[in-house]
């Protein structure tokens, strides 16, 4: 017998990528392009080139209205925007605001770099971007450059285990320890195009989508310091009809992490993606206060990350329907300090604090997913609010230590019970409804530095309606051979 997802389940993922799939060739560009440096752009890195780009922006902005207007009368047909160029050369910017119809066409050699003083923002920290959109419709950033946030500026104190970074708290718009202006932000917009682009060293989030409807983000590469907090890659909040295909993201903090705050968040699709982190490689929430439905990952490499697929749904909302298929995990353990234990998978949802809801999770699948890793699968629910109807298919789980972290330790946070002991283990599960476990095989590296020899670990008065179908547990071949070769030593 065979195993996959629904048939229906199968036909939202094709519809989805139908619908939103990137085009793979360019179509001969016809539309407007203005050169910042015909607006009095320097391009030299330390004036700044803000009032120039701002121009060019606005002007192009008009133009592509005008053009909207005329041919809209003429064939309905809407235009291509109009381009804002920057030629090679480093733009050092205070925030610039994109408008309707503009896309900014950094080309080769060009960097855009965000300013590092907090009078280069404005007043409100919702706005704290280096370049924002807000309420517009078919804009977007390409061209092949960089756009730079400068991100070891605001790094107070370098610590290898986690820097020290500066926060704008003074002010009162933002407390914390976390108020630090993101990198790209579209907000409210539709039709939100970002690609071939490469995203730098943010001092916070790196590319924020919120509350949009239609975003396709394409052959986009994010870097941010392995060090630094917050630095996540891709945030989508509250938004419908996203698709990020052949993404590279290495930094710190979450590399492709949906939220919400205001309202649900329905079909997003991240494919054929390479990320390395130090937190997890694609999280749903902390921020869960609405739905998330329709969620699809595919094709996806996961290296050296502290985890790999993760929930941590916190705050009431549901979340259902969620593929997760082709997928390769590395995890490994790094400073606690960080969340994550080096998780390949990651559920659960205990809620923030007493008073918050608890959102319910139901219907997962994960399928062909393989996993090297230093610790177990955590799946928990809580009394109050179960995981229903989870499925493994066609999964191999290989589980070896190879750094120097303590294990045996859950990490619950943000919230909860936090950090507690417990042994390792395979898979462990608590409050669960309906987990089907099929073709998956674990393996173990004979050799352990702590006690962990336990592949399941659940209470039946917890966990119920488990199935095993061709599930498999055993050494992995080579080291079966290491170990018979030292045993022949001793
Ligand atoms: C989600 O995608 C499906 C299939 O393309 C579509 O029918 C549905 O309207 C979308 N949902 C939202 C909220 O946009
Ligand atoms: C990306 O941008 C570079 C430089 O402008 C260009 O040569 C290349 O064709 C672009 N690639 C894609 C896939 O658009
Ligand atoms: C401001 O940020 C610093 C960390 O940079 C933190 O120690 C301090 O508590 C914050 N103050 C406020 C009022 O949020
Ligand atoms: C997304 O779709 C849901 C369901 O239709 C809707 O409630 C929500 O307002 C949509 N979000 C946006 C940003 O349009
Ligand atoms: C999003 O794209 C779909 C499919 O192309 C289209 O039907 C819908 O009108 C778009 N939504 C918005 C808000 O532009
Ligand atoms: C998977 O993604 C990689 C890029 O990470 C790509 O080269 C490969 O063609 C993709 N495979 C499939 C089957 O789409
Ligand atoms: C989650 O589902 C429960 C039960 O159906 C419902 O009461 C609750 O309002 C839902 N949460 C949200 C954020 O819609
Ligand atoms: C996962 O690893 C296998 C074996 O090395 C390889 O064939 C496959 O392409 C990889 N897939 C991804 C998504 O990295
Ligand atoms: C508890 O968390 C909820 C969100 O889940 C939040 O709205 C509320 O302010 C928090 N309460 C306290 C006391 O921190
Ligand atoms: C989960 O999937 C089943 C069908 O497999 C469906 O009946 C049920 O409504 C789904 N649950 C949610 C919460 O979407
Ligand atoms: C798991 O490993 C076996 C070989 O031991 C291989 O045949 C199978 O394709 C692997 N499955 C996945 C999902 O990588
Ligand atoms: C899982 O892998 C098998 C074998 O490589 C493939 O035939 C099947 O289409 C994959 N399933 C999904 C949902 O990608």
């Amino acid at each position: 017998m065979t195993t996959t997802p629904s048939p229906a389940f199968l036909c939202l993922i094709i519809i989805t990528l139908l619908v939103l799939s990137p085009p793979h060739q360019s179509h001969p560009d016809t539309s407007a392009a203005l050169s910042v440096r015909d607006f009095g752009a320097i391009g030299d890195g330390r004036h700044y080139d803000t009032a120039a780009i701002q121009s060019a922006i606005d002007a192009c902005a008009s133009r592509s209205r005008g053009r909207r207007r005329s041919t809209t009368i003429t064939n309905g047909v809407a235009p291509s925007p109009c381009h804002v160029t920057f030629p090679r050369g480093d733009y050092l910017t205070a925030t610039v605001h994109l408008k309707s119809g503009v896309v900014l066409d950094i080309g080769e050699g060009a960097r855009v770099l965000g300013g590092t003083r907090m009078e280069d923002y404005p007043k409100e920290s919702a706005r704290w971007y280096v370049v924002v959109a807000e309420n517009v419709g078919d804009v977007g950033i390409t061209g092949g450059g960089v756009v730079d946030g400068q991100g070891m500026a605001f790094v107070e104190r370098l610590e290898e285990k986690k820097n020290v970074m500066v926060s704008w708290n003074k002010t009162g718009d933002c407390t914390g320890d976390e108020c630090r202006p993101r990198l790209v932000g579209f907000i409210g917009s539709t039709n939100v195009r970002v690609w071939n682009i490469t995203l730098n060293q943010p001092a916070y989030w790196c590319l924020h989508i919120v509350r949009c409807v239609n975003t396709s983000i394409h052959d986009v590469s994010i870097y941010g310091d392995f060090n630094t907090p917050n630095n996540d890659g891709i945030d989508i909040e509250d938004s419908n009809n996203t698709v990020i295909t052949r993404c590279h993201i290495d930094t710190g903090d979450d590399a492709i992490c949906p939220k919400t705050y205001t309202g649900p968040l329905y079909n997003l699709t991240a494919t054929n993606c390479w990320i390395r982190t130090k937190s997890a490689a694609i999280k749903l929430g902390s921020a869960s206060l609405f739905d998330f439905k329709y969620l699809v990952f595919d094709n996806i490499t996961i290296v050296d990350s502290h985890r790999g697929l993760g929930f941590q749904i916190r705050d009431g909302g549901n979340v259902s329907d969620i593929v997760f298929s082709n997928i390769n995990i590395s995890t490994r353990y790094y400073d606690p300090s960080w969340w994550g234990r080096a998780e390949p998978i990651y559920v659960t949802n205990c809620p923030r604090n007493s008073s918050s809801r608890v959102g319910s999770v139901s219907n997962l699948t994960f399928i062909n997913i393989t996993a090297n890793s230093e610790n177990g699968v955590f799946l928990s629910g809580t009394k109050r609010g179960l995981l229903t109807n989870l499925k493994f298919i066609n999964m191999n789980l290989t589980y070896r230590r190879w750094t120097n972290y303590v294990g045996g330790l859950v990490d619950y946070r943000p919230g909860c019970q936090g950090l507690v002991n417990h042994s390792a283990a395979g898979i462990i599960m608590e409050h669960i409804e309906g987990f089907q476990v099929e073709n998956v095989n674990m393996r173990w590296s004979s050799y352990q530095n702590e006690q962990w020899d336990n592949p399941l670990d659940f209470r039946p008065s917890t966990v119920d309606d488990i199935s095993f179908l061709n599930f498999h547990s055993g050494y992995t071949t080579n080291e079966r051979v290491t170990e018979t070769a030292q045993e022949s030593v001793i």
